[in-house]
């Protein structure tokens, strides 16, 4: 029995904890005219192996919240944790990536995939398991589709080659969590369906556990698990959606009604923030 009233405590074998748990978490940033609240009260929670989408318009604190996720930058109030500790600054535990690639242009495909594994923090790792990486490295080059280009460099590639190149490098030390900022924005419409494909047959492979943000419903719907909707000025959460569309997921799904019916949800959560803030102007 879980949660018998009265009684606080977690039975054993019951369910499993959040992977990432946020609770009201603000930050304010100081500007010229003044404090800006970027975040205000976001509670939300990511379960172990879920694909959860941020969504909402520009400047509603999206990059905000993975930055804070990713430990670079430090709530004003309110606590996150991620699995179990809270967090208080980056680590291996969660890869990043975000709409421009960030790879290092000097170094080839598979240096850059393997750049995680060179960093100090894991030169004492044992031979073996360096050598079980670099393995893991070379498995998710072949899974990004990029092995005829391992010995490219950046400037050799497409941008979603690139973006293909850093989702595998992210992935590379096994995060429990990984943190999409916009990784498709910049690349056109055809591309950027094709990487929706292989992000979903990764995500599967892999089980990684995903915070995904955009402004691009149909990719949320598409992607996610749940989609957590927020709303700007002051950025918060407004509802959170669950996409009971059955994986795997497939890009033709987007015609589905069932798909429709979703996608038209969360256009109307959406637009009713809009024109809130009309009215409010
Ligand atoms: N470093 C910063 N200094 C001041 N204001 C910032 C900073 N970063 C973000 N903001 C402000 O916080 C709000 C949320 O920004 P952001 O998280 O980038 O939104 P989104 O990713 O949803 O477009 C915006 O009003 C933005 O101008
Ligand atoms: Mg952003």
């Amino acid at each position: 029995m879980v949660g018998a009233e009265g009684d606080a405590m977690t039975p054993a074998g019951g369910e499993a904890p959040p992977l990432l748990r946020l609770r009201s978490v603000t930050k304010v940033f100081p500007s010229e005219r003044g404090p800006v609240t970027a975040l205000s009260d976001i509670s939300f929670d990511v379960e172990e192996g879920e694909f959860v989408c941020l969504v909402g318009t520009s400047g509603c604190g999206k990059s905000t919240i993975l930055t804070l996720v990713a430990g670079l930058l430090e709530a004003s109030d309110g606590r996150a944790w991620l699995a179990e500790s809270e967090i208080l600054g980056p680590g291996p535990d969660r890869g990043l990536v975000f709409q421009r690639d960030n790879l290092f242009p000097w170094l080839t495909v598979t240096e850059n995939v393997r750049f995680g594994l060179t960093l100090s923090a894991n030169r004492s790792r044992d031979p073996a398991e360096v050598k079980a990486l670099q393995e893991r490295a070379d498995g998710l080059i072949k899974a990004v589709g990029l092995d005829a280009f391992r010995d490219a460099l950046p400037d050799q590639l497409s941008g979603g080659m690139r973006q293909r190149a850093a989702i595998a490098r992210a992935l590379v030390l096994r995060p429990r969590l990984l943190l999409m900022d916009e990784p498709f924005g910049a690349l056109d419409a055809q591309t950027r369906e094709r990487m929706q494909a292989m992000l979903l047959d990764l995500s599967q492979s892999q089980g990684t556990t995903v915070l995904f943000v955009t402004h691009d419903v149909e990719e949320a719907v598409l992607l996610a698990d749940r989609i957590v909707v927020m709303h700007a000025h002051p950025g918060r959460v407004v509802d959170q959606i669950i996409v009971d569309i059955p994986r795997p997921r497939h890009v033709r799904m987007k015609l589905d009604p069932a798909f429709a019916r979703i996608r038209g949800r969360v256009l109307d959560m959406l637009h009713a923030s809009e024109t809130e803030e009309e009215s409010v102007a």
